[in-house]
């Protein structure tokens, strides 16, 4: 993928598409890099693409989408982050091509989308996504709606990146601004932002803040899911600058509020 950063800070969700089918080759195309998306937690996530008039599939928040596709993972622990980040990497490699997404997880009928992605027993479908070109103008129901989440603001760095100790706010330096800007700029559940990263020994260790009400079933942990977003943006930043790195879960113990969670750590080789 070309320009990662330019991918990373260009895309938006998109709810408003032209009501156009994907071109043969761009479909092609998705359909190659779907089977070759791995993660680091080594848990395979399946890709299904669902024709929307086929399967009778739509949204509230949607319009003019003809396609769209479907994650499924084995319930398992860390299945949930391991989700989020390789339909991540579906969603920027979508983007680099101009097809738009949005992540659906709430806004939907899910029985309808698991019956048509033949979800079954022991698995998880936790998201959705429409694919498909965007619509010149946002429908005033998604202007409305990314009003409402503000869906074009993230929380500054001191707030999200510590040093040594939680709250204790990191300067990045050098290369790491970008790798870190990238982490700032992940798209998330109602835009929570719930990612945090906490820098010890030259080991970037990454946890969950939590907030109620995003752990079901049928979708895992919501917010688990943008801690494996918040990854996938991280190591490919680092891909991208050239250098070697190694994921682990591996808790440092370092001390952290009770309504966060250690995730998994990054260390640069
Ligand atoms: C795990 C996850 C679930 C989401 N579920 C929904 C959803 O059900 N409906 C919806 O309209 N947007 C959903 N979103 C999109 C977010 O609202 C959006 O990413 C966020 O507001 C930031 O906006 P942006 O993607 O344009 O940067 C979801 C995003 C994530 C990461």
């Amino acid at each position: 993928m070309n320009d990662l950063m330019e991918i990373i800070k260009g895309r938006k969700s998109v709810r408003t598409y032209n009501g156009e089918q994907l071109s043969n080759e761009h479909r092609k195309l998705l359909e190659e890099y779907m089977k070759g998306i791995t993660n680091p937690f080594d848990i395979p996530v399946e890709f299904v693409l669902l024709d929307a008039k086929e399967h009778e599939l739509s949204s509230p928040v949607l319009s003019g989408e003809q396609l769209y596709v479907a994650g499924k993972v084995d319930k398992k622990p860390y299945a949930d982050v391991a989700f989020g980040f390789a339909f991540e990497k579906l969603v920027l490699y979508a983007w680099s091509l101009g097809i738009g997404t949005v992540w659906i997880g709430g806004t939907m009928k899910r029985e309808v989308f698991e019956k048509a992605a033949a979800l079954k027993a022991g698995e998880m479908m936790p998201c959705v996504s429409p694919l498909g070109y965007p619509a010149p103008k946002r429908s005033l129901k998604e202007t409305m709606m990314r009003k409402g989440i503000g869906a074009d603001n993230r929380m500054p760095a001191d707030r999200l990146f510590f040093h040594e100790n939680w709250g204790s706010p990191l300067t990045p330096d050098g290369d790491m601004t970008d790798a870190m800007e990238m982490v700032r700029l992940s798209p998330s559940a109602v835009n929570k932002q719930p990612w945090r990263i906490i820098l010890k020994d030259g080991i970037y260790h990454f946890y969950e803040k939590k907030d109620k009400g995003y752990v079901s079933e049928s979708t895992g942990d919501l917010q688990k899911i943008d801690v494996g977003i918040a990854l996938c943006h991280f190591t490919m930043c680092l891909e991208e600058q050239g250098k070697q790195y190694a994921v682990s879960v591996s808790d440092p113990g370092i001390d952290i509020p009770q309504d966060a969670e250690y995730i998994a750590s990054v260390r640069i080789l």
